[in-house]
Protein backbone atom coordinates (compact mmCIF):
# COMPACT_ATOMS: atom_id res chain seq x y z
CA UNK A 1 0.00 0.00 0.00
CA UNK A 2 1.80 3.07 -1.04
CA UNK A 3 -0.83 5.75 -0.97
CA UNK A 4 -1.26 7.08 2.89
CA UNK A 5 -4.99 7.24 3.63
CA UNK A 6 -6.44 7.16 6.88
CA UNK A 7 -7.51 4.01 8.05
CA UNK A 8 -11.23 5.00 8.89
CA UNK A 9 -11.51 5.63 4.92
CA UNK A 10 -10.06 2.03 4.18
CA UNK A 11 -12.58 0.49 6.37
CA UNK A 12 -15.03 2.25 4.20
CA UNK A 13 -17.57 -0.80 2.54
CA UNK A 14 -18.79 1.76 -0.54
CA UNK A 15 -22.75 2.25 -0.81
CA UNK A 16 -24.36 -0.26 -2.75
CA UNK A 17 -26.39 1.25 -5.68
CA UNK A 18 -29.50 -0.87 -7.44
CA UNK A 19 -28.30 -2.44 -10.70
CA UNK A 20 -28.42 0.26 -13.55
CA UNK A 21 -31.40 -0.69 -16.36
CA UNK A 22 -28.26 -0.63 -19.03
CA UNK A 23 -26.13 -3.06 -17.03
CA UNK A 24 -28.34 -5.59 -16.74
CA UNK A 25 -28.98 -5.38 -20.13
CA UNK A 26 -25.61 -5.56 -20.95
CA UNK A 27 -24.83 -8.28 -19.19
CA UNK A 28 -27.61 -10.69 -19.94
CA UNK A 29 -28.42 -9.71 -23.33
CA UNK A 30 -31.89 -8.37 -22.43
CA UNK A 31 -33.91 -5.79 -24.56
CA UNK A 32 -33.62 -2.23 -22.04
CA UNK A 33 -37.23 -1.36 -22.81
CA UNK A 34 -38.42 -4.65 -21.41
CA UNK A 35 -36.28 -4.46 -18.18
CA UNK A 36 -38.31 -3.47 -14.76
CA UNK A 37 -36.30 -1.48 -12.40
CA UNK A 38 -37.94 -1.58 -8.75
CA UNK A 39 -34.25 -0.95 -6.67
CA UNK A 40 -33.97 2.86 -5.84
CA UNK A 41 -37.31 3.71 -4.94
CA UNK A 42 -37.42 6.21 -7.69
CA UNK A 43 -40.46 8.19 -9.13
CA UNK A 44 -42.23 5.62 -11.56
CA UNK A 45 -44.03 8.13 -13.01
CA UNK A 46 -41.14 9.72 -13.99
CA UNK A 47 -40.16 13.67 -13.82
CA UNK A 48 -43.11 16.18 -13.46
CA UNK A 49 -43.72 17.98 -16.73
CA UNK A 50 -43.67 21.39 -14.83
CA UNK A 51 -40.43 20.76 -13.94
CA UNK A 52 -38.92 19.36 -17.61
CA UNK A 53 -40.20 22.64 -18.88
CA UNK A 54 -38.64 24.77 -15.73
CA UNK A 55 -35.34 22.83 -16.60
CA UNK A 56 -35.48 24.00 -20.64
CA UNK A 57 -35.78 27.20 -19.89
CA UNK A 58 -33.08 27.71 -17.44
CA UNK A 59 -30.67 25.53 -19.66
CA UNK A 60 -30.32 29.15 -21.68
CA UNK A 61 -27.74 29.99 -18.83
CA UNK A 62 -25.73 26.78 -17.88
CA UNK A 63 -22.65 28.38 -19.21
CA UNK A 64 -22.90 30.41 -15.44
CA UNK A 65 -22.74 28.84 -12.57
CA UNK A 66 -25.72 28.29 -10.54
CA UNK A 67 -26.55 30.72 -7.57
CA UNK A 68 -24.59 29.50 -4.77
CA UNK A 69 -27.50 30.48 -2.29
CA UNK A 70 -30.47 29.03 -4.25
CA UNK A 71 -32.70 32.18 -3.98
CA UNK A 72 -35.56 31.28 -5.65
CA UNK A 73 -35.81 28.14 -4.60
CA UNK A 74 -35.44 28.69 -0.94
CA UNK A 75 -38.06 31.40 -1.31
CA UNK A 76 -40.03 29.27 -2.65
CA UNK A 77 -39.44 26.36 0.11
CA UNK A 78 -39.62 29.08 2.99
CA UNK A 79 -42.95 30.23 2.05
CA UNK A 80 -44.01 26.00 2.46
CA UNK A 81 -42.56 25.12 5.15
CA UNK A 82 -43.09 28.87 7.01
CA UNK A 83 -39.58 29.45 8.14
CA UNK A 84 -36.65 31.64 7.10
CA UNK A 85 -34.72 31.81 4.53
CA UNK A 86 -31.62 32.23 6.01
CA UNK A 87 -32.74 28.42 7.91
CA UNK A 88 -32.29 26.79 4.51
CA UNK A 89 -29.31 24.67 3.49
CA UNK A 90 -29.76 22.84 -0.57
CA UNK A 91 -27.82 19.68 -0.82
CA UNK A 92 -27.27 17.54 -3.64
CA UNK A 93 -29.20 15.52 -2.99
CA UNK A 94 -30.39 15.08 0.96
CA UNK A 95 -27.98 12.66 0.89
CA UNK A 96 -25.55 15.63 1.01
CA UNK A 97 -27.25 16.86 3.68
CA UNK A 98 -26.82 14.09 5.74
CA UNK A 99 -22.79 14.46 4.66
CA UNK A 100 -22.83 18.45 5.45
CA UNK A 101 -24.11 17.49 9.19
CA UNK A 102 -21.35 14.77 9.73
CA UNK A 103 -18.45 17.36 8.66
CA UNK A 104 -19.55 20.11 9.99
CA UNK A 105 -20.08 18.91 13.51
CA UNK A 106 -17.98 15.76 14.55
CA UNK A 107 -14.43 14.74 14.80
CA UNK A 108 -12.60 11.79 14.06
CA UNK A 109 -13.38 9.75 17.78
CA UNK A 110 -16.28 10.84 18.58
CA UNK A 111 -19.66 9.20 18.13
CA UNK A 112 -22.96 8.85 15.87
CA UNK A 113 -26.19 7.19 16.51
CA UNK A 114 -28.29 5.49 14.31
CA UNK A 115 -30.55 2.26 14.26
CA UNK A 116 -30.38 -1.37 13.03
CA UNK A 117 -31.21 -1.48 9.48
CA UNK A 118 -31.36 2.12 8.70
CA UNK A 119 -30.38 4.22 6.22
CA UNK A 120 -26.72 3.06 4.52
CA UNK A 121 -25.23 6.29 3.88
CA UNK A 122 -25.56 7.19 7.80
CA UNK A 123 -22.69 4.50 8.43
CA UNK A 124 -20.67 5.92 5.25
CA UNK A 125 -21.03 9.48 6.62
CA UNK A 126 -20.09 8.58 10.06
CA UNK A 127 -16.79 6.91 8.42
CA UNK A 128 -16.24 9.00 6.24
CA UNK A 129 -15.14 11.72 9.35
CA UNK A 130 -13.62 9.25 11.32
CA UNK A 131 -16.24 8.87 13.65
CA UNK A 132 -17.81 5.69 15.95
CA UNK A 133 -20.72 4.38 15.12
CA UNK A 134 -23.28 3.56 18.11
CA UNK A 135 -25.76 1.54 15.90
CA UNK A 136 -29.20 1.00 18.03
CA UNK A 137 -30.75 -2.93 17.98
CA UNK A 138 -33.64 -2.15 15.86
CA UNK A 139 -37.09 -3.15 17.29
CA UNK A 140 -39.18 -4.98 15.09
CA UNK A 141 -37.09 -4.34 12.20
CA UNK A 142 -38.10 -0.03 12.92
CA UNK A 143 -36.38 2.62 15.29
CA UNK A 144 -36.18 2.05 19.14
CA UNK A 145 -36.73 5.65 19.85
CA UNK A 146 -36.04 4.80 24.03
CA UNK A 147 -33.04 2.89 22.89
CA UNK A 148 -31.41 5.23 20.63
CA UNK A 149 -31.40 7.84 23.37
CA UNK A 150 -30.06 5.84 25.90
CA UNK A 151 -27.48 4.84 23.31
CA UNK A 152 -26.41 8.67 23.43
CA UNK A 153 -22.65 8.98 25.09
CA UNK A 154 -20.99 12.00 26.21
CA UNK A 155 -19.38 12.10 23.04
CA UNK A 156 -21.81 11.46 20.56
CA UNK A 157 -22.80 14.52 18.64
CA UNK A 158 -25.28 13.66 16.31
CA UNK A 159 -28.52 11.35 15.62
CA UNK A 160 -29.38 9.96 12.49
CA UNK A 161 -33.45 9.41 13.03
CA UNK A 162 -35.08 7.84 9.19
CA UNK A 163 -38.76 8.20 9.28
CA UNK A 164 -39.49 6.76 7.78
CA UNK A 165 -36.71 4.64 7.42
CA UNK A 166 -35.35 2.64 4.37
CA UNK A 167 -35.31 -0.04 3.59
CA UNK A 168 -37.92 -1.52 6.37
CA UNK A 169 -40.41 1.17 5.40
CA UNK A 170 -40.99 1.43 9.32
CA UNK A 171 -42.14 4.66 11.00
CA UNK A 172 -42.72 6.42 14.38
CA UNK A 173 -45.23 8.34 14.94
CA UNK A 174 -45.39 11.90 15.96
CA UNK A 175 -45.93 11.93 19.76
CA UNK A 176 -42.73 9.52 19.85
CA UNK A 177 -40.57 11.24 17.65
CA UNK A 178 -41.47 14.71 19.37
CA UNK A 179 -40.82 12.93 22.75
CA UNK A 180 -37.68 11.30 21.17
CA UNK A 181 -36.24 15.08 19.63
CA UNK A 182 -37.36 16.77 23.40
CA UNK A 183 -35.32 14.66 25.29
CA UNK A 184 -31.85 14.34 23.25
CA UNK A 185 -29.47 16.26 25.14
CA UNK A 186 -29.14 20.44 23.85
CA UNK A 187 -25.37 19.76 22.11
CA UNK A 188 -26.37 16.72 20.19
CA UNK A 189 -28.00 17.44 16.87
CA UNK A 190 -30.44 15.34 15.32
CA UNK A 191 -31.01 15.04 11.51
CA UNK A 192 -34.59 13.85 11.77
CA UNK A 193 -34.30 11.98 7.75
CA UNK A 194 -37.48 12.29 5.80
CA UNK A 195 -36.58 11.30 2.85
CA UNK A 196 -40.15 9.54 1.94
CA UNK A 197 -42.51 11.97 4.28
CA UNK A 198 -44.58 12.86 0.99
CA UNK A 199 -45.65 9.01 0.96
CA UNK A 200 -47.48 9.27 4.48
CA UNK A 201 -50.95 8.61 4.92
CA UNK A 202 -52.85 12.23 5.74
CA UNK A 203 -53.66 10.96 9.29
CA UNK A 204 -49.80 10.26 9.75
CA UNK A 205 -48.33 13.02 8.85
CA UNK A 206 -47.14 15.93 10.70
CA UNK A 207 -45.30 19.11 9.94
CA UNK A 208 -41.83 18.42 11.33
CA UNK A 209 -40.26 21.54 10.35
CA UNK A 210 -42.95 23.60 12.87
CA UNK A 211 -40.48 21.46 15.55
CA UNK A 212 -37.42 23.46 14.06
CA UNK A 213 -38.10 26.21 15.81
CA UNK A 214 -38.45 24.89 18.88
CA UNK A 215 -35.27 23.07 18.58
CA UNK A 216 -31.94 24.67 18.22
CA UNK A 217 -30.45 21.32 17.34
CA UNK A 218 -32.62 19.34 15.07
CA UNK A 219 -32.41 19.25 10.87
CA UNK A 220 -34.99 18.06 8.82
CA UNK A 221 -34.01 16.53 5.83
CA UNK A 222 -36.03 16.13 2.71
CA UNK A 223 -35.70 15.10 -0.82
CA UNK A 224 -37.00 15.61 -4.26
CA UNK A 225 -35.90 12.67 -5.08
CA UNK A 226 -38.98 10.17 -4.36
CA UNK A 227 -42.40 12.09 -4.53
CA UNK A 228 -41.28 15.14 -6.54
CA UNK A 229 -39.50 12.37 -9.24
CA UNK A 230 -36.09 14.29 -9.35
CA UNK A 231 -33.80 11.42 -8.14
CA UNK A 232 -31.24 12.29 -11.09
CA UNK A 233 -31.39 15.56 -10.74
CA UNK A 234 -29.91 15.39 -6.95
CA UNK A 235 -31.72 17.80 -4.63
CA UNK A 236 -32.90 17.94 -1.60
CA UNK A 237 -32.67 20.49 1.31
CA UNK A 238 -31.97 20.72 5.25
CA UNK A 239 -34.10 22.69 7.59
CA UNK A 240 -32.55 24.14 10.91
CA UNK A 241 -32.47 27.06 12.39
CA UNK A 242 -29.54 29.89 11.75
CA UNK A 243 -27.02 28.83 13.89
CA UNK A 244 -26.71 25.13 13.20
CA UNK A 245 -27.51 26.33 9.14
CA UNK A 246 -25.05 28.18 9.04
CA UNK A 247 -22.21 25.76 10.74
CA UNK A 248 -23.58 23.18 8.04
CA UNK A 249 -23.25 25.78 5.42
CA UNK A 250 -19.42 26.27 5.97
CA UNK A 251 -18.52 23.16 5.05
CA UNK A 252 -20.82 23.05 2.16
CA UNK A 253 -19.33 23.60 -1.69
CA UNK A 254 -20.47 26.54 -3.03
CA UNK A 255 -22.14 25.13 -6.10
CA UNK A 256 -23.15 22.26 -4.83
CA UNK A 257 -26.90 22.34 -6.10
CA UNK A 258 -26.73 22.85 -9.94
CA UNK A 259 -29.12 25.45 -12.11
CA UNK A 260 -31.32 22.47 -13.67
CA UNK A 261 -31.96 21.18 -10.47
CA UNK A 262 -32.77 24.15 -8.75
CA UNK A 263 -35.40 24.99 -11.51
CA UNK A 264 -36.71 22.12 -11.58
CA UNK A 265 -37.79 22.08 -7.34
CA UNK A 266 -38.89 25.43 -7.99
CA UNK A 267 -41.37 23.71 -10.45
CA UNK A 268 -41.98 20.44 -9.15
CA UNK A 269 -42.65 21.99 -5.35
CA UNK A 270 -45.43 23.98 -6.65
CA UNK A 271 -46.86 20.68 -8.91
CA UNK A 272 -49.60 19.68 -6.14
CA UNK A 273 -50.97 17.54 -8.41
CA UNK A 274 -48.09 15.73 -9.84
CA UNK A 275 -47.13 15.14 -5.79
CA UNK A 276 -50.82 13.91 -5.78
CA UNK A 277 -50.93 11.85 -8.44
CA UNK A 278 -47.19 10.31 -6.86
CA UNK A 279 -48.84 9.61 -3.38
CA UNK A 280 -52.14 7.76 -4.95
CA UNK A 281 -50.24 5.51 -7.70
CA UNK A 282 -48.21 4.66 -4.72
CA UNK A 283 -50.68 3.69 -2.16
CA UNK A 284 -52.41 1.75 -4.77
CA UNK A 285 -49.41 -0.24 -6.14
CA UNK A 286 -48.15 -0.54 -2.11
CA UNK A 287 -51.39 -1.67 -1.25
CA UNK A 288 -51.23 -4.34 -4.18
CA UNK A 289 -47.78 -5.98 -3.79
CA UNK A 290 -49.07 -5.87 0.27
CA UNK A 291 -51.67 -8.27 -1.02
CA UNK A 292 -49.88 -10.62 -3.54
CA UNK A 293 -47.14 -11.19 -0.52
CA UNK A 294 -50.42 -12.00 1.91
CA UNK A 295 -51.76 -14.32 -0.82
CA UNK A 296 -48.01 -16.12 -1.08
CA UNK A 297 -47.55 -16.54 2.33
CA UNK A 298 -44.68 -14.26 2.29
CA UNK A 299 -44.08 -11.97 5.27
CA UNK A 300 -43.58 -8.49 4.71
CA UNK A 301 -43.20 -5.48 6.77
CA UNK A 302 -46.30 -3.01 6.01
CA UNK A 303 -44.68 0.16 4.48
CA UNK A 304 -45.13 3.43 4.96
CA UNK A 305 -42.83 4.97 2.20
CA UNK A 306 -42.67 4.09 -2.18
CA UNK A 307 -40.78 0.78 -1.10
CA UNK A 308 -41.73 -2.71 0.87
CA UNK A 309 -39.62 -5.06 2.30
CA UNK A 310 -40.35 -8.73 1.84
CA UNK A 311 -39.14 -11.93 3.03
CA UNK A 312 -38.78 -14.73 0.71
CA UNK A 313 -36.02 -16.97 2.32
CA UNK A 314 -32.81 -17.47 -0.13
CA UNK A 315 -32.89 -13.95 -1.56
CA UNK A 316 -29.23 -14.34 -3.21
CA UNK A 317 -30.98 -16.92 -5.37
CA UNK A 318 -34.65 -14.97 -5.78
CA UNK A 319 -32.85 -11.94 -6.93
CA UNK A 320 -30.41 -13.89 -9.36
CA UNK A 321 -33.43 -15.70 -11.04
CA UNK A 322 -35.57 -11.83 -10.94
CA UNK A 323 -32.90 -10.35 -12.77
CA UNK A 324 -32.77 -13.19 -15.22
CA UNK A 325 -36.48 -12.50 -15.38
CA UNK A 326 -35.62 -9.07 -16.32
CA UNK A 327 -36.66 -7.75 -12.84
CA UNK A 328 -34.27 -5.65 -10.61
CA UNK A 329 -35.59 -5.24 -7.16
CA UNK A 330 -32.54 -4.80 -4.35
CA UNK A 331 -31.27 -7.35 -1.82
CA UNK A 332 -30.69 -6.25 1.17
CA UNK A 333 -27.87 -8.59 3.43
CA UNK A 334 -25.61 -5.62 3.21
CA UNK A 335 -29.03 -4.13 5.98
CA UNK A 336 -28.12 -7.42 7.34
CA UNK A 337 -31.03 -8.79 6.17
CA UNK A 338 -30.02 -11.61 4.21
CA UNK A 339 -33.40 -13.03 3.50
CA UNK A 340 -35.23 -10.44 2.58
CA UNK A 341 -35.62 -8.23 -0.67
CA UNK A 342 -36.94 -4.43 -1.00
CA UNK A 343 -39.35 -3.82 -4.14
CA UNK A 344 -39.70 -0.03 -5.04
CA UNK A 345 -43.42 0.62 -5.86
CA UNK A 346 -44.13 0.82 -10.01
CA UNK A 347 -46.96 1.47 -12.17
CA UNK A 348 -49.25 -1.09 -12.61
CA UNK A 349 -47.48 -2.70 -15.38
CA UNK A 350 -43.96 -2.84 -13.59
CA UNK A 351 -46.00 -4.38 -10.26
CA UNK A 352 -47.97 -7.33 -11.95
CA UNK A 353 -44.58 -7.93 -13.69
CA UNK A 354 -42.81 -8.31 -10.64
CA UNK A 355 -45.51 -10.83 -9.21
CA UNK A 356 -45.19 -12.78 -12.29
CA UNK A 357 -41.31 -13.12 -11.90
CA UNK A 358 -41.64 -13.75 -8.40
CA UNK A 359 -44.29 -16.37 -8.25
CA UNK A 360 -42.01 -18.27 -11.27
CA UNK A 361 -39.00 -17.89 -9.04
CA UNK A 362 -40.54 -19.01 -5.73
CA UNK A 363 -42.04 -22.16 -7.39
C1 LIG B 1 -33.88 7.39 4.21
C2 LIG B 1 -33.22 8.08 3.07
N1 LIG B 1 -32.63 9.26 3.28
C3 LIG B 1 -32.02 9.92 2.30
C4 LIG B 1 -31.96 9.42 1.03
C5 LIG B 1 -31.17 10.17 0.02
O1 LIG B 1 -31.88 10.53 -1.08
P1 LIG B 1 -31.39 11.70 -2.03
O2 LIG B 1 -29.93 11.91 -1.80
O3 LIG B 1 -31.69 11.23 -3.39
O4 LIG B 1 -32.18 12.90 -1.61
C6 LIG B 1 -32.54 8.18 0.74
C7 LIG B 1 -32.46 7.61 -0.62
O5 LIG B 1 -32.80 6.52 -0.91
C8 LIG B 1 -33.18 7.50 1.79
O6 LIG B 1 -33.73 6.31 1.60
Amino acid sequence: MTINAPDYVRRIAPYQAGKPISELAREYALVESRIVKLASNENPLGMPDSAREAMLAAADDLARYPDSNGFELKAALARRYEVPAEWITLGNGSNDILELAAHALVQPGQAVVYAQHSFAVYALATQAVGARAIVVPARELGHDPDAMLAAITPDTRLVFFANPNNPTGTFVGAEAVARFIAAVPPDVVVVLDEAYNEYLRPELRFESAKWVRQHPNLIVARTFSKAYGLAGLRIGFGLAQAELTDLVNRVRQPFNVNSLAQAAAVAALGDTAFLRRSYEVNLQGLELLQRAFERMGLPYVPSHGNFVLVKVGAAAAVYEKLLRAGVIVRPVGNYGLPEWLRISVGVPQENEAFLAALEKALA
